[in-house]
């Protein structure tokens, strides 16, 4: 089996190339990015030796790029993570956005309706669905809630799910979404609430709360995160859309609280700054439909998984140093460009 992994050196990607190399030892693993401030290679570097294990770095709205690189590989399947990611940037600067999340999907999948392919996945996220109020613990989302996503980051992931199933309808092509909570673990990038409040503890500096640090998000573990994804692509039915999410709803400020308690330093560095345009009040997935189906149950409970999230980034200081200091952006060219495939 061939699969490209686009995104693979963010967080979630990097992760989830890891979780295919170490279960499926003989499958070839290529990842595609373009390696934007969010990309870090040096994630890679325990897999860059690895004979089943490509990097190539392709921006994904490349369309003559891509299609070179299916001719060469000839992938079984396409797993797409790779996206602008955060919220706060988007509400910045949303053409990038809808360039790379909308764009960039519908070139990988016209190569894959042009190359054949036994399945496209789209990992997507829960923030299409909007928001869901604080005072109706009841609400969940299902597949069927209506997309009515707030932040043009969210708008471009709902309108690239359109797209998704709009090839499914249109061309037959065989897809499935995945749309996931809010992760946490290793190689979180550390503008995002946990990593960036862990980082700026350690060193001593303001933890920025948005608004009155009420708003809740639906935390989960990023490795089952990848093991749903392995489970769906594998198993799960073509056109069809997993809600991912592991039943643990958790206020923003709670979090910050519990890492200022771990890592020993005064809540004093908290501090409550202007709330976020358009804030999503709160996420929670009902994943009922990945667990009757396919059997996924979150094997990591929040109280471990933030434990071991915390050690990781004091035993991985470099990691995200390097990332402060804006070295890891000298990497590829350290170690990779002189080397290339
Ligand atoms: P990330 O920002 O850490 O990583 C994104 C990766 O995509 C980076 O390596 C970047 O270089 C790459 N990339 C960006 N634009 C590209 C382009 N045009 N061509 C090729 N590569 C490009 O993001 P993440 O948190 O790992 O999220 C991965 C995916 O999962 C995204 O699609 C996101 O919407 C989705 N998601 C994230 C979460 C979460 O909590 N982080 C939750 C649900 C879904
Ligand atoms: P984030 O990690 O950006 O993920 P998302 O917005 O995609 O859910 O933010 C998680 C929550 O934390 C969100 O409610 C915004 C809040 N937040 C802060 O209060 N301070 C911060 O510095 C950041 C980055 C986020």
């Amino acid at each position: 089996m061939k699969i490209i992994v686009t995104g693979g050196a963010g967080f979630i990607g990097s992760n989830f190339i890891f979780h295919m190399l170490n279960t499926y030892p003989n499958y070839r693993i290529i990842c595609v990015d373009k390696l934007t401030y969010a990309g870090n290679l040096s994630t890679l570097k325990s897999v860059m030796d690895n004979s089943n294990f490509r990097f190539i770095k392709i921006d994904i709205c490349d369309s003559e790029a891509i299609e070179q690189l299916f001719m060469e590989e000839k992938p079984d399947m396409v797993v797409n993570f790779a996206a602008e990611s955060h919220v706060d940037r988007s509400i910045e600067n949303p053409g990038i956005f809808l360039e790379t999340n909308i764009m960039g999907t519908a070139v990988l999948m016209d190569a894959c309706r042009k190359h054949g392919i036994k399945r496209y996945h789209q990992v997507s996220t829960d923030e299409v669905y909007g928001d869901l109020p604080l005072d109706r613990p009841d609400l969940l989302f299902t597949e069927e809630t209506p997309l009515y996503a707030s932040s043009p980051y969210s708008s471009s992931k709902a309108g690239a799910d359109l797209l998704v199933l709009a090839y499914f309808r249109t061309y037959g092509l065989p897809v499935t979404i995945s749309r996931c909570s809010n992760n946490y673990g290793p190689y979180h990038f550390p503008e995002k609430l946990i990593p960036l409040m862990i980082v700026n503890a350690l060193n001593n500096k303001p933890l920025p709360v948005y608004g009155d640090g009420k708003n809740v998000r639906d935390w989960l573990y990023v490795e089952d995160h990848c093991k749903a994804i392995d489970l769906i692509i594998h198993k799960g039915r073509e056109g069809e859309v997993y809600n991912v999410g592991g039943h643990n709803e958790m206020a923003n400020i709670d979090i910050v609280k519990l890492i200022c308690k771990e890592l020993g330093k005064s809540e004093d560095l908290i501090t409550y700054v202007t709330d976020r345009k358009g804030h999503d009040r709160r996420y929670a997935i009902d994943p009922t439909k990945i667990h009757t189906e396919l059997g996924w149950l979150p094997e990591t409970k929040f109280e471990d998984g933030i434990k071991k999230t915390i050690q990781w980034y004091l035993d991985n200081r470099e990691w995200w140093e390097d990332i402060i200091s804006g070295e890891y952006q000298h990497y590829y060219k350290k170690m990779y460009e002189s080397k290339k495939e």
